[in-house]
């Protein structure tokens, strides 16, 4: 793959939805995630298997995975944050996940408000999960939210993150996800969270970037990490989510805006910008919401 190619990581169907009070019927997010199938994405992370009194949104994550089509050359993904997860996954066989993503935090006040364990704790949890992951050849992603600030604690030092990503990559993971939690990023910040982690030796091509648009700062977060030689990025179909344990939190960057920024710059993604706003607009409808993807109503209104 040259390094002119970007992977769109989408996460509509799981942040994108986990944060509705509103259960949406398993059907409605099948054919959601039909649809995203059919766009050229091979990245979907569809459904968590947290606990269903945590997160009610994700209580059917079974069926979802049981139910969707398999696009050969997509790797349908979910979040695990223990080995119960892991294992419900496992048992599933091939209507199970793909991949599996383990989510720690650069914060404590926001691990335990999330998780409900301290970070410490919740990296002992991992690595029994990649333990089991690399017996059955499961790929794992990590993932680290509040890498730039934090909704209880504030400002968040390079350094709080750097150890981190170190101890996840050491336990397995394929890429580390770098989350903005609540999107208090600017370009600065997240070249000085980058340039630390690559003065530890780390590649930025082993790194993706996921941001939530909360301050309009991700398509320059995005630019910035691209810069420094980023190749994976999150995003969520129209603008869709939030996290539930992070007030504030608005939508994930939507995946249309990502995409016009990637092919503005010249990067090959093999997504179709209008089989992508058709899946944004799917959603969108079922909930009664306006996208907040500003290409794609910049499109749907021309
Ligand atoms: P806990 O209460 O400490 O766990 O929760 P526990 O082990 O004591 O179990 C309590 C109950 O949960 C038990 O059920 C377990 O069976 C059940 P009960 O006996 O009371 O009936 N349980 C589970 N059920 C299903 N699947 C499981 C599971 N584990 C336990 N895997 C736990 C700990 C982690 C489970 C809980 O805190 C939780 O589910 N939290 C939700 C976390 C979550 O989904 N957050 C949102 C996603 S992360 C995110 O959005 C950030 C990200 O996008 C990056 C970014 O933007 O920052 C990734
Ligand atoms: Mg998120």
């Amino acid at each position: 793959r040259s390094s002119n190619f970007v992977r769109i990581f989408e996460v509509g169907p799981r942040d994108g939805l986990q944060n509705e009070k509103v259960q949406v019927p398993t059907p409605i997010k099948v054919e959601f995630i039909n649809r995203l199938s059919r766009t050229g994405l091979k990245l979907i992370e569809v459904t968590s298997f947290v606990s269903p009194k945590w997160v009610p949104q994700m209580g059917d994550h079974v069926e979802v995975l049981a139910a969707i089509d398999r696009i050969p050359g997509i790797r349908y993904s979910a979040l695990t944050p223990n080995v119960q997860g892991i294992n419900k996954v496992l048992s599933l066989g091939n209507k199970g996940a793909d991949e599996i993503a383990i989510f720690s935090a650069a914060s404590e006040s926001f691990s335990k408000k999330n998780i409900n364990c301290s970070i410490e704790t919740s990296l002992q949890r991992f690595n029994e999960v990649t333990r089991i992951a690399r017996e059955k050849n499961l790929p794992v992603r990590g993932s680290i939210s509040c890498t730039v600030g934090c909704p209880y604690e504030g400002n968040i030092k390079p350094s709080q993150v750097v150890p981190l990503v170190e101890k996840l990559f050491d336990m397995g993971c394929y890429e580390v996800a770098l989350a903005d939690t609540i999107g208090v990023g600017t370009p600065k910040s997240i070249k000085e969270l980058l340039q630390a982690i690559q003065s530890s030796g780390i590649s930025a091509s082993k790194l993706a970037i996921h941001c939530h648009d909360t301050y309009g700062q991700a398509i320059a977060n995005i630019a910035q990490a691209l810069d420094m030689g980023i190749r994976c990025v999150d995003s969520s179909v129209a603008g869709l989510g939030g996290c539930p344990y992070a007030k504030g939190a608005s939508g994930n960057v939507a995946t249309e805006d990502v995409l016009y920024l990637l092919e503005g710059l010249g990067y090959e993604t093999g997504v179709d910008l209008n089989r992508l706003i058709d899946a944004g607009q799917f959603i969108m409808n079922i909930l009664k919401r306006e996208n907040m993807s500003k290409v794609a109503r910049a499109i749907l209104s021309k």
